[in-house]
């Protein structure tokens, strides 16, 4: 089932996400249907915060990249109550951008490594070090669960430079390809 996707401005994705258990309700189906949403978006990651639940879940798809990115052929993640345990003194840029700010894309500086600690779906516990895209994909969602959006990550220039976008997003007048909950004014 394809949800709709909460934009900048909604209050839920100012909220730190809080950890979950393998009891929480219909979670295999929840995934399920962030998958599908993200698909329908064109997106290659999600958060649960962008579906309007505050819980630490987030799926990534980095299919998509793969003719740029041979590793990341059929790679698909699900994250569960993960956290960035350590981060590289390295950084390196790249462009983002997010289903819950259409149109705007920037170049944001991060972390090239990072360890992280999640669970899987079926629970099973993680513990590792990410490079390279896939960092730079779970810190942009992993933010999510913390209550950021990449616009918070970037140069006050850049971000006065988009403040007439952010402006009409947090005052829900946008139009989107995709099923949205607006901001409410
Ligand atoms: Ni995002």
């Amino acid at each position: 089932m394809i949800l709709p996707i909460y934009l900048y401005g909604q209050p839920v994705l100012k909220k730190v996400a809080e950890d979950i258990t393998p009891e929480y309700p219909e979670l295999k189906q929840l995934i399920e249907n962030m998958f599908e949403t993200m698909y329908n978006a064109e997106g290659i990651g999600l958060a649960a915060p962008q579906i309007g639940l505050a819980i630490r879940l987030v799926v990534i798809d980095l299919d998509p990249l793969s003719e740029d990115y041979p590793e990341y052929k059929d790679f698909r993640g699900v994250y569960i109550n993960a956290h960035i345990v350590e981060t590289s003194e390295e950084t390196n840029s790249a462009e983002e951008g997010c289903l819950s700010l259409p149109g705007i894309h920037e170049k944001v500086t991060r972390p090239a490594r990072i360890r992280v600690q999640y669970l899987d779906e079926n629970f099973v516990e993680h513990d590792e070090w990410v490079e390279g895209f896939l960092a730079r994909a779970m810190q942009h969602e992993f933010d999510h669960l913390e209550g950021k959006v990449f616009s918070d990550r970037i140069s006050p220039l850049r971000r006065q430079m988009n403040k007439s976008r952010l402006n009409n997003l947090a005052r829900g007048n946008v139009n989107c390809a995709y099923k949205v909950k607006r901001a409410l004014r």
